[in-house]
């Protein structure tokens, strides 16, 4: 048996005839930039999520790098977040001129830790070797609701008023997840979300959407997403080509009616996994926290006693598809090598990095494949 980490092809024949008729809606009306599908799908996100806009835009990359530059986030200001997370969570921050300034993050969530972000914070600055922090120049909080689990949002909100910090959500990852009934997206000053065809909610190529309940921020964000014009040849400010194709639009609103359907599935399947895996000593099978809906963009097993790459190996021989999500922190990025930070900064993300295994999870994989998955992964730990 082969069991791929993921296969599209699965999805994309289930709800073919819907996909290819929306398609050919919009070959039909020639009107592929902002059309009216885009105008839709906004509505459609905004409601889902339960905040008063959304704003498409190119990717979830540009939707972090659009909420900054709304947010007036700028050169020579520091942004925290988890280095434990996509790169683009950090890069977003850097290519708005600003620093960001990492956390680590709680070993069973693998979320940014708000208690270490409140201990930074009350130290009025700080020193990385070659940063010189000052508190007041610390803008923004970037949490990552890594693999569908959202971060622990009340503490790192309270921490934020107190402060008075925007939060941005990445929730990238987490389309659907909440937090105490509370959609992700629907909890910071804007939430970002990616359409990469990957996702729980993937389009047929880059695409992204920013929610926001403020209104300043929406019209600003439309503003950017075309060069920083309201009207034609007029420019605020200096934006960025960055708008979600209607063909982008057309599809992911023949597939959003799915979503829900698709997230259930996904926590099916991680319930079969959790169940079967729970018992072998070496592996830590995903917390699920309090009063959280995790919606399993990852199913991701923590393989302990230094199995982790041997596991990989062995599963990858037996033609069951693994990956790693993410091996190295950011932090210890060359490209941020500017930072200062060093190996040991960030133990738990460090760890985590070491540990971390993620599995198939996609929502038409069958019980049988499930079970081939945990029998192998069994035999390799345990007989
Ligand atoms: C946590 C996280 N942040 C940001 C991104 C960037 O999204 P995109 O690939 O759509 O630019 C992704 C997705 O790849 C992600 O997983």
């Amino acid at each position: 048996m082969k069991v791929p980490l993921l296969d599209l092809n699965r999805l994309y024949n289930s709800i073919k005839e819907e996909i290819n008729k929306a398609i050919e809606k919009v070959l039909i009306s020639q009107h592929f930039i902002l059309g009216e599908e885009v105008k839709q799908l906004e509505e459609k996100i905004a409601a889902y999520c339960g905040t008063r806009y959304a704003v498409a835009c190119a990717s979830g990359t540009d939707a972090l790098l659009l909420s900054l530059r709304s947010l007036g986030v700028k050169r020579g200001d520091f942004v925290i977040t988890t280095p434990f997370s996509f790169f683009a969570t950090a890069g977003a921050i850097h290519n708005v001129g600003a620093i960001p300034i990492f956390v680590d993050i709680k070993p069973d969530t693998y979320n940014i830790d708000p208690k270490q972000i409140k201990d930074l914070l009350d130290k009025k600055s700080f020193h990385t070797k070659r940063l010189n922090v000052e508190i007041s120049r610390i803008k923004a909080i970037i949490p990552v609701h890594l693999y569908g689990q959202m971060a622990d949002m009340d503490p790192i909100n309270n921490i934020a008023k107190e402060y008075n910090l925007d939060v941005i959500e990445d929730a990238c990852q987490a389309i659907g997840a909440e937090y105490k009934s509370k959609k992700a997206g629907s909890i910071g000053s804007t939430g970002c979300f990616s359409f990469f065809p990957t996702k729980n909610l993937g389009g047929y190529g880059d695409g992204g959407i920013i929610t926001t309940n403020r209104e300043e921020l929406s019209l600003e964000l439309k503003k950017l997403r075309v060069h920083g014009s309201e009207r034609d040849y007029h420019h605020l400010s200096v934006g960025y080509n960055s708008r979600l194709d209607t063909i982008q639009a057309a599809v992911l609103l023949a597939e959003f009616p799915h979503l829900d359907d698709w997230n259930k599935k996904r926590q099916e399947n991680a319930k079969i996994y959790s169940d079967l895996l729970k018992d072998i000593e070496e592996i830590d099978c995903p917390h699920v926290a309090g009063e959280h809906k995790h919606i399993f963009h990852q199913y991701t097993i923590r393989v302990k006693n230094n199995k982790r790459d041997k596991l990989m190996g062995f599963l990858t021989q037996k033609g069951i598809g693994n990956k790693i999500y993410y091996p190295s922190p950011l932090h210890l990025q060359e490209c941020f090598n500017y930072l200062s930070y060093k190996q040991r900064d960030f133990p738990v993300s460090e760890k985590a990095a070491e540990e971390v295994l993620s599995l198939p999870i996609f929502p038409e994989l069958t019980d049988e494949e499930i079970e081939y998955v945990c029998d192998s992964t069994k035999s390799f730990l345990v007989d």
